[in-house]
């Protein structure tokens, strides 16, 4: 398999991330496994890699397709020193680190979607699932699970994603080493995990705005049941999406599925 724990250790730049990894040949979600190691005692830093989930789960209790030989699915647990309220940085922090790394093999290519997925050429290849468990008012831990097309080809997809859902194979027309990948996504995780924890939001922000394609374009949220349309502003101080909404009023958005007018 070209998926190797040791390998992947031994590429690792950072003290942090990825030093302990729990391999698993199957599970049924990468999340819910390093959940449970959590309450066990895991410590931050540790990650989960499996080489096919049976239950992997995305937003809004959607699946998360993960068949086995193929893709990167992985969660990293954290113990993030803020507030409950700031966890959603964490997965711009995340999204920023996949998009820096996906494009080392696609430039230029790669835009973020808020809050959570990585596109290349408006396709999507990658997913993150942020889960948070809270103690009173702090973070206990956030687990952030990062679901990423490798070597999918398009067949390989379920029909109804085959429009929208990429992988680097596709993009690159390259077999990618899923160890190669894996090592780098932990390297780029920690150094953005670092800035965000020693610098604060802002750096992390303005990068994320950099692969955001979304400022100033018009676009619908869709909630759980609930509809929003406004144009975008940028995000606040806690990763919040700002919109002018059709009565050019300010509206903060914590979650939901965004569509882009006219696109
Ligand atoms: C989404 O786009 O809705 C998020 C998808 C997140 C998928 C990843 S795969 C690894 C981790 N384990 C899961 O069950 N989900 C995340």
């Amino acid at each position: 398999m070209d998926l190797n724990e040791k390998k992947i250790e031994s590429r690792l730049s950072g003290f942090l991330i990825g030093r302990k990894i729990h391999f698993l040949e199957e599970v049924d979600s990468t999340n819910t496994y390093a959940a449970k190691l959590v309450q066990k005692g895991a410590t931050e830093g540790e990650v989960v890699i499996a080489d096919c989930q049976t239950r992997g789960r995305g937003r809004m209790d959607r699946e998360w397709h993960s068949p086995s030989g193929k893709n990167l699915f992985t969660s990293i647990i954290l113990k993030p020193p803020v507030n409950p309220s700031s966890a959603s940085q964490m997965t711009l922090m995340a999204g920023v680190a996949v998009a820096e790394l996906i494009s080392e093999f696609c430039p230029g290519r790669v835009t973020l979607k808020w809050p959570n997925d990585v596109l290349i050429d408006g396709k999507k290849v990658c997913g993150i699932l942020t889960e948070m468990k809270t103690k009173g008012d702090k973070i206990d831990y956030v687990i952030v699970g990062i679901g990423i097309n490798i070597n999918m080809e398009r067949l390989d997809f379920p029909e109804e994603l085959q429009g929208s859902s990429t992988s680097l194979k596709e993009e690159t027309a390259e077999h990618v080493s899923r160890t190669e990948f894996a090592a780098g996504l932990y390297n780029y995780f920690e150094k953005c995990y670092h800035t965000l924890t020693a610098e604060g939001f802002d750096s992390i922000r303005d990068r994320w705005m950099k692969y955001s394609g979304i400022i100033g374009r018009e676009i619908e949220v869709r909630g759980r049941d609930s509809k929003k349309r406004g144009r975008v502003v940028g995000l606040d101080n806690i990763g919040a999406l700002m919109l002018y909404d059709e009565r050019e009023e300010k509206s903060r958005i914590l979650s939901g599925d965004i569509t882009v007018i006219g696109d």
